[in-house]
């Protein structure tokens, strides 16, 4: 499915990160992906993380998954909405939504939620740190949108849930199948189902906090540093003051700090590395047995495909020498010649067909090996 009716660069310039956007149906045809039955299905699997909401009168009360097969059929009546994280790890054609939206570049993009609810099922009003675009999959559901929140905005007292307290939209529409809402971050949204299995996908989107870069840059930097590397001062004289501590002695201890943390290229390897690694690794690709190299030889050179690990993370960065740095699973990999070519082709979508020149060097049949063996990729099975 295409999104035939929209202008992303228009989009990227007027509304992303600024103000939300209700986009009518851009489909060339819109095909809702997954049944309600699947994804109940897919709630009551291990390793799947899920929630159910059920309205209790004025409160909402939360469980979390797995769920028992059981649990649907006590619902009878109730006001209840199922969600789902991260289905495209486990359904090819909800993986396929994210497609249209990689205008976005893919270290940005999270994973794919889907909500299922009956009449008058949400989650409440809420705000996220993300952008999301939410896809009206099947039903309807009226969105209530704004006013931006933050860290003071008032919040329901509730153990599970962060509801926002005194909720009032500045904007409301009704999504039919095939429509498209875009939230920036910190605005507030509530969705409430006005049919019957009313399926939402959110495709969400990350962005990493301050705290955490500093935090992960900072351990990064300080575990590679020795003991021996500190603080001197052969050239101290005698200060008017013992207790002072000069402005001299913290511009050289400033200085210090900010050779280590400020190694761009340094940085660029670790972000990488950093932002490839998995939210879900228990979604293990690795084969029973290793294969050996010969054999992902024999294979690539027949022209079998490769086929990404819908939960590994691949990203590359360019270098100025015209060789790149390629990130799976919080691995940086150096890759020139052949292997640069076949770093870029890998990050490309989730499948990938090697020319015959890539499928023959030795330097990439020596990565593939290895990607397989990790779990990161594996041959495309014949349909
Ligand atoms: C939903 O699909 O019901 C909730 C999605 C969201 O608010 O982020
Ligand atoms: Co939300």
């Amino acid at each position: 499915m295409k999104l035939a009716h929209f202008d992303h660069a228009l989009f990227l310039r007027d509304y992303w990160q600024k103000r939300p956007l209700l986009i009518r149906n851009p489909w060339d045809q819109w095909n809702n992906p997954l049944d309600p039955d699947e994804l109940a299905g897919l709630a009551c699997e291990e390793g799947v993380e899920s929630r159910l909401i059920v309205r209790e009168g004025e409160r909402l009360a939360l469980e979390t998954g797995p769920l028992p097969e059981e649990r649907f059929g006590q619902l009878a009546g109730a006001t209840a909405t199922l969600l789902v994280q991260a289905v495209d790890h486990h359904v090819p054609q909800v993986a396929a939504l994210i497609e249209p939206f990689r205008f976005v570049p893919d270290w940005r993009i999270d994973d794919v939620m889907v909500s299922y609810a009956v009449d008058g099922g949400g989650v409440g009003p809420h705000f996220d740190q993300y952008d999301v675009f939410l896809i009206q999959g099947l039903g309807r559901r009226r969105w209530s949108v704004g006013p931006v929140c933050d860290a003071d905005t008032p919040l329901l007292p509730h153990d599970d849930l962060r509801l926002i307290a005194d909720f009032t939209a500045t904007e409301e529409w009704v999504l039919e199948p095939g429509d498209i809402l875009y939230v920036p971050p910190r605005y507030a949204h509530d969705g409430v189902a006005v049919s019957d299995d009313c399926m939402t996908y959110s495709i969400g989107f990350r962005a990493p906090s301050l705290a955490e870069l500093v935090e992960g840059w900072g351990e990064h930097q300080a575990d590679a540093l020795p003991d021996d590397l500190r603080y001197t001062d052969p050239d101290l004289t005698a200060q008017a003051h013992p207790g002072e501590i000069s402005p001299h002695a913290l511009d050289r201890l400033h200085r210090l700090v900010q050779a280590s943390l400020g190694d761009r290229s340094a940085f660029a390897r670790w972000f990488g590395a950093y932002a490839s690694q998995p939210k879900y690794p228990e979604i293990d690709w690795r084969p029973d047995e290793p294969l050996a190299q010969a054999e992902v030889c024999a294979r690539l050179a027949e022209g079998v495909g490769l086929s990404r690990n819908p939960a590994s993370r691949f990203a590359f960065i360019r270098r100025p020498d015209e060789a790149v740095v390629l990130f799976v699973d919080g691995e940086a990999i150096d890759c020139a010649g052949h292997r640069a070519m076949f770093a870029e082709l890998i990050c490309g979508g989730l499948e990938a067909q090697l020319s015959p020149a890539l499928a023959v060097a030795p330097d990439v049949v020596d990565l593939v090996t290895l990607l397989v063996n990790n779990g990161s990729l594996a041959f495309t099975e014949a349909e």
